[in-house]
């Protein structure tokens, strides 16, 4: 019980670096968390106007859920501890105690932990991502379709193919993508009123 405690305050701590504010105010491009939709997350990063930023975010954002899950799996040999921490480090990126517990959506974190936890259903999750934003042209999309069907990818069609994915991992897609849910409540509003900014667009 302690080890899984402190496994789940690792995870934590790493998934609460906050990378989107420190990259754009190391690189003098301002506070993210004060132009578009205020998300400090790669999209946003993107409004900035600095691609090179928003790709160093999602990589960052994504490799901390990633190394929190790996570094867990390596010390435990566990799948349910690798989860946990997993879990974790998607909560440190949701709920920062650096920003006073504001922080971002998850998506990239999302994204890293599942090819972290399962790569097929990491690929297929961002192949998801990619094909819904690539007909839609809003990164929001991309994320709500990925988080919906990823619980579905993980319990019945990567089975079906013949790849077993662990349980933990499933719960984890699950947990993961309803907080992904509730965190885009204003992106979803502004979707049913047609307002959702596309990707090159500079407002939300
Ligand atoms: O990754 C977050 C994305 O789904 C939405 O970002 O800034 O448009 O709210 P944003």
């Amino acid at each position: 019980m302690l080890t899984l405690g402190l496994v789940a305050v690792g995870g934590y701590l790493l998934g609460s670096i906050p990378f989107g504010v420190l990259l754009t105010r190391a690189a003098g491009a301002g506070d993210v968390r004060r132009i578009g939709s205020g998300n400090i997350g790669a999209t946003n990063v993107l409004r900035t106007g600095r691609k090179d930023l928003a790709f160093a975010t999602l990589i960052l954002d994504a490799g901390k859920g990633a190394a929190a899950l790996l570094i867990a799996r390596a010390l435990f040999d566990n799948e349910a501890a690798a989860a946990v921490a997993g879990g974790a480090a998607f909560l440190g990126h949701l709920f920062p105690v650096w920003l006073g517990f504001k922080g971002g959506k998850g998506v990239a974190t999302f994204f890293g932990l599942l090819l972290a936890a399962a790569w097929p259903l990491g690929l297929i999750a961002g192949a998801t991502w990619l094909a819904t934003v690539a007909i839609t042209r809003i990164s929001s999309t991309g994320a709500l379709a990925a988080a919906l069907l990823t619980p579905v990818y993980g319990a019945w069609l990567l089975p079906a193919l013949g790849v077993e994915v662990a349980t933990p991992v499933v719960v984890l897609s699950v947990f993961t993508g309803l907080l992904i849910y509730i965190r885009h409540h204003e992106n979803i509003g502004r979707l049913l009123k047609g307002a959702e900014p596309r990707i090159g667009a500079k407002k939300a």
